[in-house]
């Protein structure tokens, strides 16, 4: 690659975080594209692109980004196999189980009868969540099986065929927090513990849940980054659980990750450390 490394920004919805990192871009004398993938034509054709880092909010709108990047020979972050990967909470769940790590019990059901059998294994209380979402949409805590039926019977309404798969876990007796970490190539640049609000029983920021500095153990370093590569993430934030008998669960990881929260409680520039990875990786 001669000259300035071309960067592209490719976004849906551009939040603080896709500002953020256009600023940081500029700020490294890269060169910026900002792409709005809602008014594009992707023409799989060859582009003076050298990067495409993927902001997409809609997981599919991330997924084709990423892919139609790939196809005309450009490096995309995150790759699509692992936007998909992660996008997807099956496919999630099962790649951290064949990477050895530590997850919630799980069982799947891929529809309400599976599910309901997949729930007497699990147990009560249980948690339910479809495949595919974020911000906790749609993720149910199951008292009783009234609250299951009802779940079910919302799912049932809904016209995508993979929301009648139901993700079934024990119910994690969280300590009003879980922990978020963010993972850039082989570095885990910061944790925050994320506080729920007194007004919901999930941790997500989205939904109220207060973003705290935690403190960066051996141990959290190392199943954030063996989560991060169990779906081939290069820039991803990991979602861990702690039990009551201090071990750590691997929740979730996301593909298109947000950092406000971290920023903010940590002080650290993660919208730079990425850029700066972005850039370092045209030239491997
Ligand atoms: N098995 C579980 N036990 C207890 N709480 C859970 C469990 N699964 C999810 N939660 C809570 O719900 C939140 C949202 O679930 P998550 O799987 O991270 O979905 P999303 O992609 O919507 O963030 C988590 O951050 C956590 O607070
Ligand atoms: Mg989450």
């Amino acid at each position: 690659m001669a000259g300035k490394p071309v960067i592209e920004i490719a976004f849906d919805t551009p939040r603080l975080e896709e500002k953020l990192l256009a600023k940081a871009v500029a700020a490294k004398g890269a060169e910026l594209r900002l792409t709005n993938i809602k008014q594009n034509v992707f023409t799989l054709q060859k582009t003076s692109l050298d990067v495409c880092l993927v902001r997409c909010v809609s997981l599919y709108s991330a997924i084709h980004t990423a892919a139609l990047r790939e196809g005309a020979g450009v490096r995309s972050i995150n790759s699509s196999e692992s936007i998909f990967l992660a996008g997807d909470k099956v496919l999630t769940v099962s790649r951290l189980r064949s990477a050895n790590l530590p997850i919630p019990r799980t069982a799947v059901g891929l529809n309400t009868r599976a599910a309901e059998k997949a729930l007497e294994k699990v147990g009560l209380p249980a948690v339910d969540k479809p495949p595919i979402g974020s911000w906790g949409r749609l993720i149910a805590l199951v008292r009783d099986i009234d609250d299951f039926k009802l779940v079910a019977e919302h799912r049932e309404m809904l016209p995508s065929s993979y929301m009648k798969t139901h993700i079934i876990q024990e119910y994690i007796d969280l300590p009003n927090r879980d922990i978020r970490t963010i993972v850039i190539g082989e570095e885990v640049v910061g944790a925050i513990y994320r506080y729920r609000s007194s007004n919901d029983w999930r941790t997500n920021v989205a939904l109220g849940g207060e973003p705290v500095q935690a403190f960066l153990n051996d141990e959290l370093v190392e199943i954030s980054l063996r989560a991060a590569k169990a779906v081939k993430g290069d820039v991803v934030s990991i979602d861990v659980f702690e039990t009551t008998d201090g071990s750590y669960l691997v929740n979730e990881v996301n593909g298109v990750p947000e950092f406000k929260g971290l920023m903010k409680a940590t002080g650290v520039n993660v919208p730079e450390k990425i850029i700066d990875y972005v850039i370092a990786s045209t030239r491997r």
